[in-house]
């Protein structure tokens, strides 16, 4: 099946009992055994659930992947993948990542005796100086929350083959779509599915696709032991989203490349991040790995923090909300919002000043986006 095909069937058939085109959601916690040692291949739904399994082949097929693992949240997905390594293991992160990720590396995992290094994983020379011996996993964002950097991942991908390293990669900005990261040689894909997959801010969810056996086999164990799993209901919530992630997306894509350009020209804008202009310090390595550059777009003004906010608090339109990747164009301010916990002087370090706004272009008519940060800029 071509990609656009996989996305609306794959892992999906009729119901054999009654035909329905949708699978069952399968609200149950337990399933009857016939006789001791016989089930039906379904046991407790911690360990697996038929709707649950339904959406993990669906992934799996989209990535291109042999497994997914779907989890309640895309923060429990990534410390599920830090569970593949043990105490005095070390990793190197992404500097850029959503500000939720490095909370829970530095205030949780430290705790359990992993240890983290961040650099701009951009700069392939970067993460091959931050190996040490104690060096385990290459975690890449790309593109990165909310500053939108792209990694080389064939770099990435050499770099972890060389020091037998895992090399994991949080692809919710891009989505399968645009990027199918195993094509690279990246062993664990990670997803929010709370976003661009299921598209419609109706659930919370994350999911981890890997060709590896090994990896699979101790994620499935992990999943089963800590119970970090979405409700079969998420689960479906999520599959009626996915059926139009392929249409969704080239809207996303075309509407935030208009967006951009119409920013970039704004003469209140100080600075437009966006994978998809040439302004991009990594464009040329989006263009090549990337097959559409999604719908992310960030940004400054001219008058700093006081203008930034101005056309935060200005908008119409577009909501002032903490999420991303839906049909509803939402905006954000990174610095109190979805960053708040990364220390002021390291977001300032980082380029994720005060006065960056994040923009999640959504799939309404893009002039009526547009319209609404035109009279918001002009209070601005
Ligand atoms: C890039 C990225 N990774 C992971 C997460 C965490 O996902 P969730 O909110 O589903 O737990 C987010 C949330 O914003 C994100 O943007």
């Amino acid at each position: 099946m071509k990609f656009d095909t996989r996305v609306v069937r794959a892992g999906i058939t009729p119901d054999p009992t009654t035909g329905s085109i949708l699978p069952p959601i399968y609200e149950t916690a337990t399933y009857v055994l016939e006789e001791i040692g016989k089930d039906k291949g379904f046991d407790y739904t911690r360990s697996s659930n038929p709707t649950r399994q339904v959406l993990e082949q669906n992934l799996a097929a989209i990535e291109g992947g042999e497994y997914a693992i779907c989890f309640a949240s895309g923060m429990s997905a990534v410390d599920s993948a830090m569970k593949l390594l043990s105490a005095g293991d070390h990793v190197i992160s992404s500097d850029d990542v959503y500000g939720g990720v490095s909370r829970h590396f530095n205030r949780v995992l430290a705790r359990y005796g992993l240890t983290f290094s961040y650099v701009n994983s951009s700069e392939p020379e970067a993460v091959r100086k931050a190996i040490r011996p104690e060096t385990k996993m290459l975690w890449v964002e790309t593109p990165t929350n909310p500053l939108l950097k792209v990694t080389d991942l064939a770099a990435m991908a050499d770099i972890a083959k060389q020091h037998g390293l895992y090399l994991g990669v949080d692809s919710t900005f891009a989505t399968p779509v645009f990027l199918r990261p195993l094509e690279y040689g990246v062993d664990i894909v990670m997803h929010s599915t709370t976003k661009y997959l299921s598209g419609h801010n109706q659930i919370i969810g994350g999911a981890v696709i890997t060709n590896r056996q090994d990896i699979y086999d101790e994620m499935k164990f992990i999943q089963k032991t800590i119970g970090a799993v979405p409700s079969p209901f998420d689960c479906w919530l999520t599959l009626l989203g996915l059926k139009t992630l392929h249409l969704r997306m080239q809207r996303h894509t075309v509407s935030a490349q208009r967006v951009a350009a119409y920013l970039e020209d704004h003469p209140k804008v100080s600075r437009v991040t966006y994978p998809g202009l040439a302004s991009h310090p990594q464009h040329e390595i989006a263009k090549s790995q990337m097959s559409g550059f999604s719908g992310m777009i960030s940004f400054e003004l001219k008058g700093g923090i006081a203008a930034g906010k101005a056309v935060m608090n200005n908008v119409k339109l577009c909501d002032l909300a903490e999420s991303l990747g839906a049909v509803e164009t939402m905006i954000t301010h990174p610095a109190t919002m979805t960053h708040a916990d990364v220390p002021a002087e390291e977001r300032e370090a980082r380029g994720l000043t005060d006065g960056l706004v994040r923009l999640s272009v959504g799939i309404e008519d893009v002039e009526d986006i547009v319209a609404d940060l035109e009279q918001a800029l002009d209070k601005a």
